[in-house]
């Protein structure tokens, strides 16, 4: 990867965090060919060991002289981590692919999902740009079902209500459902208000006009990964108590006509999607089939009962996986096949 040789080390800070650790189960799978590789994470785990690639890594804290001579650093540590220090890698040479928030909507960065924009990546001169944001795990499965409507018949709105799971909001997240079905007392609620037996309209702090910022994520990073400020997106998203992924009901208003079968094998042909949709079978997709997959599984496709150029459907897909890991991953493959 590196332009002296083939070399490619791959550094992956927020090791230890949930998406982290899929990060590195995606670039096992995928035969990522990095020949080098150094975890990072907070002082908190730093000197314990992770095993990658049946070798054992030991963990270190960010510094400038940990990302020297990094070529590819997968960030998933939260905003403040990467602000600080995605700049800073950047200036040692390596090419931050940053799960957070941090940078999504700035001008001069690209928002990717290789499915809809895989050359936004990069520069005029064909190289690559220093940050690259992954967008938030809700837009990344709303945006790969949208492309092929949005290529065939322009899609002008869309309703979307989420599902989405705890594990959503980190190993906190996943550990405060644990602890409240244990029946063990909170001190505060991880997600506001109890969420075992429970689903709670709020995902992030609201905003002044409110939407929350998980809402209004949805609402500006589909517009410019799809680049098409004309689509508008109205979210009401809901944490429930569920692992495996997030589910996602759009009503979507389309520019033109449309056959509902066409419809079907569009999206069923289409990269990153999977059909299942055969309601007499009681085939639709959940969190729990699309566990540790990597695509995004729809269903329940039929035309709007009142609006006949109006669609509904159903999305699926691990928010782990293509809503953060596998997304990353695949941004460094396009990086490397075009190196
Ligand atoms: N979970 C999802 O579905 C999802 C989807 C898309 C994007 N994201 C984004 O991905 C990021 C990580 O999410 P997660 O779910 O993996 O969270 P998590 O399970 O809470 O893991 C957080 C990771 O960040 C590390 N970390 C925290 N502060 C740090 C610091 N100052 N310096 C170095 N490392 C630090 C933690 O290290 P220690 O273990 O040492 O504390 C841990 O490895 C967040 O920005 C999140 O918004 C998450």
């Amino acid at each position: 990867m590196s332009k002296r040789d083939s070399r490619c080390k791959v550094a992956v800070l927020g090791a230890t965090g949930l998406v982290g650790r899929t990060m590195m189960k995606v670039l096992e799978e995928r035969n990522f060919p990095a020949t080098d590789f150094v975890p990072i994470a907070s002082a908190r785990s730093a000197g314990q060991n992770v095993t990658f690639r049946g070798q054992e890594f030991v963990i270190r804290e960010p510094s400038a002289e940990v990302f020297r001579d990094v070529d590819i650093a997968l960030f998933s540590a939260g905003a403040t981590a990467s602000r600080e220090w995605a700049p800073i890698a950047a200036a040692e040479g390596a090419i931050v692919i940053d799960n957070s928030s941090a940078f999504r909507m700035e001008p001069n960065v690209p928002l990717v999902v290789p499915e809809v924009n895989p050359g936004d990546i990069f520069k005029a001169d064909g190289t690559p740009e220093p940050i690259i944001a992954n967008p938030n795990c809700s837009t990344i499965q709303m945006v790969v079902a949208l492309k092929p409507l949005h290529d065939k018949y322009g899609v002008k709105r869309v309703i979307v209500s989420t599902y989405q799971s705890v594990t959503g909001k980190g190993k906190a997240g996943r550990d405060a459902l644990e602890s409240e079905l244990a029946g063990e007392a909170q001190e505060q609620f991880t997600h506001f208000h109890q969420i075992a037996f429970n689903a709670v309209p709020q995902i992030d702090a609201f905003t002044e006009n409110g939407y929350t910022k998980e809402e209004m994520k949805m609402v500006n990073e589909t517009r410019k990964i799809m680049g098409d400020d004309s689509i508008s997106v109205s979210p009401t998203t809901v944490r429930i108590p569920v692992y495996g992924g997030h589910g996602e009901a759009l009503n979507i208003e389309l520019a033109k006509e449309f056959d509902i079968d066409e419809v079907r094998a569009l999206l069923a042909s289409s990269p990153g999607i999977i059909l299942q949709d055969d309601p007499s079978a009681r085939l639709y997709p959940m969190p729990l089939t699309s566990y540790e997959r990597d695509e995004v599984f729809v269903g329940r496709v039929r035309r709007d009962y009142w609006h006949p150029q109006t669609l509904n459907m159903w999305i699926v897909s691990d928010n782990l996986r293509k809503g953060a890991a596998t997304n990353a991953v695949q941004i460094a493959e396009v990086i490397v096949v075009k190196r």
